[in-house]
């Protein structure tokens, strides 16, 4: 049965993906692990428009893992290229429906070729405040917490920062998207029941869905039926339930 994304009561401002799978969907399959991530670059267009469609305002997904660069080169080359292709496939897309286009990472490893093309699409982008899609690549949470902290530390070397009134929001404000609310949901496909280094700081409260649908097969169907979890879900950020 399908699901009617305009019926669901709560639809969350944010949701973060992990996009686990890709290699095993490609196995099963007899094709390359290369092939399993073309498939799954399919997916996220797909989730891109189901977002829209739903009214999510964010979304992030974790295409590259700083622990990612200890793949194969033949791999990382590949991910690199589908990343340009799949840059130059949505690109459209992304105008249409008004998506701005961010990233989250260390940016200066990517590849001079992926940094031009991201940039591009960055800046033609940027004026969109309808929804925006966030690419966390060569992204860790540990070097992002680890950075936020130096930056404090010299702001109160410098001065400029109190330590005494160093908050949580202190942390929020110099993580690298300050600005964008945290994730209510967070989406792992493959079954695996980790966090692999992916929004520590900004997930403290988010509902977890797991399923053990393989990226590729994750589509437009999948992820309202995620939607639909979530509206089931009772938060209460520590609080006691109320009547
Ligand atoms: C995890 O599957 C997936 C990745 C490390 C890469 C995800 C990248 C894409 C889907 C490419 C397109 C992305 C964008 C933003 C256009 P895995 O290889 O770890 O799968 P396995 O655990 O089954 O081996």
């Amino acid at each position: 049965m399908s699901i009617d994304p305009d019926k669901l009561e709560k639809i969350p401002r944010h949701v973060a993906l992990i996009m686990d799978g890709n290699g095993r969907w490609a196995q099963e399959r007899g094709l390359s692990r290369l092939e399993g991530h073309k498939e799954g670059a399919q997916s996220v267009r797909a989730v891109l428009r189901a977002a829209a469609r739903a009214g999510v305002e964010f979304i992030t997904v974790y295409a590259f893992s700083t622990e990612n660069w200890k793949r194969p080169p033949q791999e990382i080359d590949g991910l690199m290229k589908l990343l340009i292709g799949s840059l130059n496939a949505y690109e459209q897309e992304l105008h249409d429906n008004k998506i701005r286009l961010r990233v989250m990472g260390q940016f200066e490893r990517l590849p001079l070729p992926v940094r031009l093309r991201l940039q591009k699409t960055i800046d033609a982008t940027a004026d969109y405040t309808n929804h925006t899609f966030i690419i966390a690549l060569s992204y860790g949470s540990r070097t992002e917490i680890a950075d936020a902290a130096k930056q404090i530390a010299k702001k109160v070397k410098a001065g400029e920062l109190n330590p005494a009134k160093i908050d949580e929001q202190t942390i929020t404000d110099h993580l690298y998207l300050p600005d964008v609310p945290d994730p209510e949901l967070m989406i792992r496909t493959s079954g695996e029941l980790r966090l692999s280094n992916f929004l520590l700081w900004q997930l403290s409260y988010s509902e977890f869905y797991i399923t053990d649908t393989f990226w590729p097969d994750f589509r437009e169907e999948q992820f309202y039926e995620a939607l639909e979890a979530f509206n089931h879900r009772d938060r209460r950020y520590g609080g006691v339930k109320k009547k």
